[in-house]
Order: structure tokens, then C-alpha cells, then sequence
């Protein structure tokens, strides 16, 4: 297998050098800088000296995402104090040119909160599910840590799915009927666990906390932020927030399905693609164009299931399986921000319209069925 995808699409990053230490001791240490009305994380702020970044200070690609993790983590814990219309100079432009580096749009993303926000609890063992925990967090509670944790769980969870996925292109132009059957299985299994492990979400992330505490730091900006000291400082720049949406495995197993959503789903969907990390983006376009020859065509998995009427009840169990994945996930979305919201909410922190948006993907999925 391409060894690139053993942890699904996470990826491991490393501390940063010790001239970035002013950095790392904020970034750590927000629980308590956010309190009193987080007058020492503006002080700490206000002190903080405009560092230089460039391929000598980050040495590693593991840094330069570090590097995001903690600069998105100390700009979006400033942004929630009160009313902020500008980021300053020393966060705004390390903020520009990290995310340049990184092919990322200069905003919070999911890869900042669960991507590459994690390490190992044992450096000498492998990465399992028991053998991490989160990096940074902005309130230190048991609900933000397992809100990043089911998410990192399910995404080390696709890992095998993502395997099978490219696997299955083998398969298909062999015409190994056995094989593309086994992949199909595989993608099934790894969407019902990542079904089941979203579940558990309830268990120590409440949603009250969620929506009243932890939601905003995830937030985007619809009014416009000025970043100081970049080359525009005079635009309020606006961008969504960071969501589930911006995470590549769904969109792997809709193409793997050759499941395609029109108009303003596409368009939203699409449009969350830059939002994440550049490799990932590449992959899918890589998948898309291995999945489907052209924009008339059907995927060659849809085709070859056509042809070989005996597959077609494991890929219908397959279209299920994401189907169940996006009940579960408006059951999900329904508990943690519209109840809590006493159903006043009607965007997610991407930017959609909730529940048009989410119940369009599900019924969308349910018409591929074979
Ligand atoms: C309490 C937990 C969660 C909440 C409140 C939540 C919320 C949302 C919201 C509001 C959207 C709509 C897009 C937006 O405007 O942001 C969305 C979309 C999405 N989320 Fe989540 N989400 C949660 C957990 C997850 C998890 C664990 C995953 C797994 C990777 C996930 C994957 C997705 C996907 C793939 C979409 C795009 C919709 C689709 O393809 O059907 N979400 N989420």
C-alpha cells in the first residue's frame, strides 16, 4: 500500500524549534489566558515579537503544520474576546505565510483542530486508537478533548477504507470480480465504524458545552477581519469556519461510489475543498480522475457493479452505510446546535444552510443505490 495513508489522512507534527518558544508556551497554556475576560492572552499578545518564518526556522513540514496548528489556535482564541476586527501584525502575518506555505487559506480549518492536532501518549508504541491525546485546546475541558478525539478516531478508523479505495482500481481493471467485492466490504465496514465511533460523541462532549463554550472558537468571520501588517491590510477579509466538511474521507467514499451532489451542494462542497491540506486535496483529484474518465461518464465502480449484477447488493450496502453515516450525522448536527439553539440556528460554521444542506447529501446518497 502507498505507506502515505497508515494513519488515514492525520498526520503527525512536531514541537516547535525553541525560537518559536513564546508561541508554544501561549498556545499551551490558553485555559488559562482565556480567563478574565482573557486580558493576559492580550497582554501576552501585545508583547509577542513579529518572528520570521522561513525553511531555516521551520525545518520540517511537520513544523510548518505545527506552526498552523498554534498560530490558527492563539488567532482564534484572541478573535473570541470580545469584539475583534483586526488580527495584529505578529500573528496576522506568520498566519499568511504559513498557510501560504501550506497551500491553505489564511483562516481556521479542521487540519488545525483535528488533523495535526494530536500526539502520541507513548512515543515508542505506534499510533492506536488508545495511544494519543490531544495537542492544544482553548478550554482545557474533557468536552474539547473528546470533541478532537472522535474526530481523530474517525479518521484514523478510515484509514483501511482509504486503502481499499485505490486497491479497487486494480481490481477493477483486472477484472477481479472476488477483489472488488473485498474493497467494497472493506469501504462498507470502515463506514459503519466510523458511524459507530461518531456515536460515542455523546459520551463526555455535552452538547450545551459544545454549542454555549466551544462552537465560536471553531467560527469564521462573515463581518470581515483586517489583517495588520500583510499585504492588504485594509481588507476585511472574510472566510467560514472550521467543520467536519473539511475532512477529505467522505468526499474519498462519495467518488469511490461515484455519488455526485448539483448546484449549490456541489458548488458549498467544492468550495470547502480549499480548506483542506493541499496533499489531500490532490489525492482526491487524483481518485476523481482514476474514478471517473469524464464529466459524461459514470464512475467505473457504478459501471463495472452494472455489469456484474451479482456485486451490486455489496455496493448497494455500501451506498447504505454513508447513507446511515449522514442520518447519524444530522441526528448529530440536530442534538449539538439546533436544540441547544432552540432551533434558531441556521448555518453551520462552514457557512451552510444546515438542514437543506444536510438532508439534500443524505437523500442525494440514497438515490445512487443500484
Ligand atoms: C458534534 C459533532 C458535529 C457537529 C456539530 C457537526 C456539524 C456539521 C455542520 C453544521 C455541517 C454543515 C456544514 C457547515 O456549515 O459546517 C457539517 C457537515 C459535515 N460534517 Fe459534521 N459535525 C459534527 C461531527 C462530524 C464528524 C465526527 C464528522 C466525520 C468526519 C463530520 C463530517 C461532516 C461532513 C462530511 C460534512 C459534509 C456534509 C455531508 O457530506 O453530508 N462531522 N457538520
Amino acid at each position: 500500500m502507498d505507506s502515505r495513508w497508515n494513519l488515514g489522512f492525520l498526520s503527525k507534527v512536531e514541537r516547535l524549534p525553541s525560537s518559536f518558544e513564546l508561541w508554544e508556551s501561549i498556545a499551551n497554556d490558553l485555559p488559562t489566558l482565556l480567563k478574565d475576560s482573557g486580558k493576559q492572552l492580550i497582554d501576552k499578545v501585545d508583547r509577542l515579537p513579529l518572528i520570521t518564518i522561513d525553511e531555516s526556522s521551520l525545518p520540517t513540514e511537520q513544523h510548518w503544520k505545527r506552526a498552523y496548528c498554534v498560530i490558527t489556535f492563539i488567532s482564534q482564541a484572541y478573535r473570541s474576546i470580545g469584539q475583534c476586527t483586526s488580527l495584529p501584525r505578529e500573528l496576522a502575518v506568520p498566519l499568511v505565510a504559513v498557510s501560504s506555505h501550506l497551500g491553505l487559506s489564511p483562516s481556521p480549518c479542521y487540519a488545525a483542530f483535528v488533523l495535526w492536532n494530536w500526539h502520541l501518549k507513548n512515543p515508542s508504541e505506534p499510533l492506536s486508537k488508545d495511544n494519543f491525546e490531544i495537542a492544544l485546546s482553548f478550554t482545557g475541558s474533557k468536552d474539547e478533548a473528546w470533541f478532537y478525539l472522535i474526530h481523530m478516531r474517525i479518521e484514523l478508523a478510515a484509514a483501511p477504507g482509504i486503502k481499499a479505495v485505490i486497491d479497487c482500481i486494480e481490481a477493477i481493471k483486472k477484472d477481479d470480480q472476488q477483489e472488488v467485492m473485498r474493497c467494497l466490504k472493506i469501504v462498507t465496514d470502515c463506514i459503519s465504524s466510523i458511524t459507530g465511533i461518531m456515536k460515542e460523541m455523546y459520551y463526555e462532549c455535552d452538547p450545551s458545552v459544545f454549542y454555549n463554550k466551544l462552537r465560536s472558537f471553531f467560527s469564521g468571520s462573515k463581518e470581515g477581519i483586517q489583517y495588520e501588517g500583510t499585504e492588504d491590510p485594509d481588507t476585511f477579509r472574510t472566510y467560514p469556519g472550521a467543520s467536519g466538511v473539511q475532512s477529505s474521507i467522505i468526499p474519498l467514499f462519495d467518488i469511490f461510489l461515484g455519488i455526485e451532489f448539483e448546484g449549490g451542494t456541489k458548488s458549498f462542497l467544492d468550495g470547502m475543498k480549499v480548506r483542506m491540506p493541499l496533499e489531500h486535496r490532490q489525492f482526491l483529484t487524483d481518485m476523481k480522475n482514476e474514478y471517473k474518465k469524464d464529466e459524461f461518464s459514470h464512475s467505473i465502480l457504478r459501471t463495472y457493479v452494472e455489469l456484474h449484477s451479482c456485486s451490486k447488493d455489496t455496493y448497494n450496502s455500501c451506498v447504505k452505510a454513508l447513507v446511515a453515516f449522514r442520518q447519524e450525522h444530522i441526528d448529530l448536527v440536530t442534538n449539538y446546535i439546533l436544540k441547544p439553539s432552540n432551533d434558531t440556528a441556521t448555518e453551520g460554521t462552514g457557512g451552510s444552510t444546515l438542514e437543506i444542506f444536510l438532508t439534500k447529501t443524505k437523500e442525494k446518497t440514497k438515490s445512487f443505490e443500484l
